[in-house]
């Protein structure tokens, strides 16, 4: 028997979701550790209880919710995330989550209870936070969170440990989150491709083979304030100008990076001069920056070259500068067998595939260390996301949830 999501229900928990996001942002804002996170993860709560899961937030900020199955004992995992970065869209993260409800609320219609237990997580805090640190909740999970992380502080000297206060959550405790994963025997997590292959193939459902590496850091420039009107360029000891250089450093090794080996990305997503006045030299400068790659090896040479760059940048101005470099997470092959699972069910209900790989990041990809896992993609309009015009069609979405719900059912077999 094949399953057959209901649009209306699905359309109408993207929307509830939709609703609750930050208003002073454009496009849909909910970043981790904020109200409006907060309301969205006991929003998946409450709905995780309604459509009949043992559910409950656990120390680490993960909403997760247990259908129990006729053995017991073994389980399957499946989910996503609610939160979303600054200004992103509808749909990263969230169909995940909402599409796991569907395949819950169509497993108990027609009447098909699963041998395993099936887990259904919301994990917290899945895009990189203002600390530059993502996937806390997976992380947790798997017992792979540095607690080095809850020193980082932000601009205001405020420390990832004193944020996760405000939203509820004590660093220290976070650790009893730890999820016994040896018995779970599969994580499938559902989610919008972000880049633009399945909808220009027009295939309906991509089936991730690997998923980026990613290696993020934060650079900080200390130079000297001087009256930019009277200080001469020779004279300068500008942080503005060392981070610029460096910014351009990211570039380029991307650049020649992608060249040899396709897929490797660089990007400064957040540069910040103090004091930010129009006439006055920088004193400080923070850059922070990202490189992802398929290859583990290449993400640690562009750390090294982007390390140099940045040194050089920085002394050739007289600037001092500090590197540091946070967690990262290697790239990560999906497990051939629940791959195959997923495949059959993809066919079995007669959708076009393809292979992809991942250039975003994914808590899939924390899992995949512990359990055997897979990811299920469905198109992107035009490749947008983590911006407002993020869009996938219900339609694709109603197939996305059906390819998960028959791969559960699949997976429950072995
Ligand atoms: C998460 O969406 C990422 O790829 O940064
Ligand atoms: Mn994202
Ligand atoms: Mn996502
Ligand atoms: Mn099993």
């Amino acid at each position: 028997m094949t399953v057959t999501p209901y649009l209306d229900r699905v359309e109408s928990e993207l929307k509830e979701l939709a609703d609750m996001v930050d208003a002073d942002q454009p496009g849909w804002t909910r970043q981790a550790m904020t109200e409006t996170d907060l309301a969205g993860r006991q929003w998946a709560l409450k709905r995780m209880r309604e459509v009949g899961l043992d559910a409950h937030i656990d120390e680490a900020g993960n909403v997760i919710g247990v259908l129990k199955g006729r053995r017991g004992g073994r389980q399957l995992m499946t989910g996503s995330h609610t939160d979303t970065v600054e200004a992103g869209g509808r749909f990263d993260g969230m169909i995940g989550v909402v599409g796991a409800l569907e395949a819950v609320r169509l497993l108990k219609e027609t009447g098909q209870q699963l041998d395993h237990d099936l887990v259904v997580v919301d994990f917290f805090n899945e895009e990189p936070n203002r600390f530059g640190l993502s996937c806390v909740g997976s992380r947790a999970m798997t017992g792979t969170l540095n607690p080095q992380a809850f020193g980082v502080t932000d601009e205001t000297g405020t420390s990832f440990a004193q944020s996760l206060q405000i939203a509820g959550i004590e660093a220290e405790a976070m650790h009893r989150s730890r999820w016994d994963f040896s018995r779970t025997d599969a994580f499938v997590e559902l989610h919008i491709e972000q880049g633009p292959r399945l909808e220009e193939m027009g295939t309906e459902i991509g089936m991730v083979t690997s998923i980026t590496g990613v290696s993020r850091f934060r650079a900080l420039f200390t130079g000297r304030r001087d009256h930019a009107g009277t200080t001469g360029m020779e004279a300068r000891v500008d942080a503005g100008c060392a981070a610029a250089g460096t910014v351009l450093a990211v570039e380029r090794i991307a650049e020649q990076g992608n060249s040899e080996l396709p897929g490797s990305k660089g990007t400064s997503g957040g540069v910040r001069f103090t004091p930010e006045a129009i006439n006055v030299v920088t004193e400080l400068a923070e850059i922070r920056g990202e490189f992802r790659s398929p290859q583990g090896s290449w993400l640690r040479e562009a750390e090294e070259q982007l390390s140099s760059a940045a040194a050089q940048e920085a002394a050739r101005r007289g600037v001092d500068v500090e590197v540091a470099w946070l967690p990262t997470q290697d790239p990560r092959p999906m497990n051939d067998q629940v791959v195959a699972h997923c495949r059959d069910a993809v066919d079995q209900l007669g959708l076009s595939r393809a292979e992809l790989f991942s250039g975003a990041e994914h808590d899939a990809a924390v899992i995949a260390d512990h359990v055997p896992t897979a990811m299920l993609f469905v198109p992107s309009h035009k490749g947008r996301s983590h911006c407002p015009e993020e869009w996938t069609d219900l339609g694709d979405i109603q197939k996305g949830i059906a390819a998960l719900t028959e791969s559960l059912i699949r997976l429950d077999r072995v």
